[in-house]
């Protein structure tokens, strides 16, 4: 499949390096055009575009730029298509006023502004200097398990896919109203759990369940 990446950055080439290895075409793009990602396209055997390029590109498109940009992304091109959401919501690069007073998740603020796209909240429960060496083949006893939510089941069966061939079990959170279970500061957030560990925590994961930034340095999850 063709994905296509909003952003070149941290996120892009993790899960970039991780689609191309698990034989899909990747297009990177970000604000300032393909010439700024020569480098990256020679290192990483990706393509490389304009935003609106690379959401044309996409079967499956990965937004993998500031939560505060999420206007970037340009809602044409990418009607119809599935949308990987892992923005997490940093107040100090810009309060957004629906997000603090808990009236939205933070996928449901993009499928906001993508309301003929399939927005899907994943992969962003997970630091990203883990997703590379996390990865691993199916089945492994030792695999890791990141929680996913969206609306449209085929959305979601598309999005579980990709995240197996890349490397994750994944556990079904839901709707993305209920996205918050494992945005920052959430219990699971950025602890490496299995699926059982991982869909126990969800279940028992309450809405004044917040920890201490940083909390997962001290969870021993699957790494015990
Ligand atoms: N870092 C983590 O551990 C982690 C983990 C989970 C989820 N996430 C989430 O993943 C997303 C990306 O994080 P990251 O760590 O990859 O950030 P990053 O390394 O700073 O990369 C951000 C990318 O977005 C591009 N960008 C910024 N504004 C843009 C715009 N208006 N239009 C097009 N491209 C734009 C940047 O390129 P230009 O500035 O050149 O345009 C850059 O390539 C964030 O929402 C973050 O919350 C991060």
């Amino acid at each position: 499949m063709n994905i296509g990446i909003i952003g070149a950055g941290h996120m892009a080439q993790a899960v970039g390096s991780l689609a191309i290895r698990a034989g899909h075409r990747v297009m990177m793009s970000n604000s300032r055009g393909p010439q700024s990602l020569s480098g990256l396209r020679d290192a990483m055997g990706c393509e490389t575009g304009s935003v609106a390029d690379a959401a044309g590109f996409a079967d499956i498109a990965f937004a993998a730029i500031p939560l505060q940009a999420w206007r970037a992304i340009p809602a044409a091109p990418l009607e119809g298509k599935v949308v990987l959401n892992p923005q997490n919501y940093f107040p100090q690069f810009g309060r957004i006023p629906e997000l603090e007073r808990g009236e939205l998740t933070t996928a449901e603020l993009l499928a906001r502004h993508l309301p003929k796209s399939n927005v899907i909240k994943i992969l962003n429960a997970i630091l990203v200097e883990d997703i590379v060496p996390d990865a691993r083949p199916t089945g492994a006893a030792d695999r890791r398990a990141l929680p996913v939510a969206g609306d449209d089941l085929g959305a979601k069966k598309t999005a579980i896919e990709f995240l197996d061939q890349i490397g994750y079990d994944a556990v079904d959170a839901g709707m993305l109203v209920e996205g918050w279970k494992f945005e920052r500061r959430r219990p699971v957030y950025c602890v490496p759990l299995n699926t059982a560990m991982l869909a126990e925590m969800l279940t028992v994961t309450t809405p004044d369940a917040f920890m201490p930034e940083g909390h997962w340095r001290y969870q021993r999850g699957i790494r015990a």
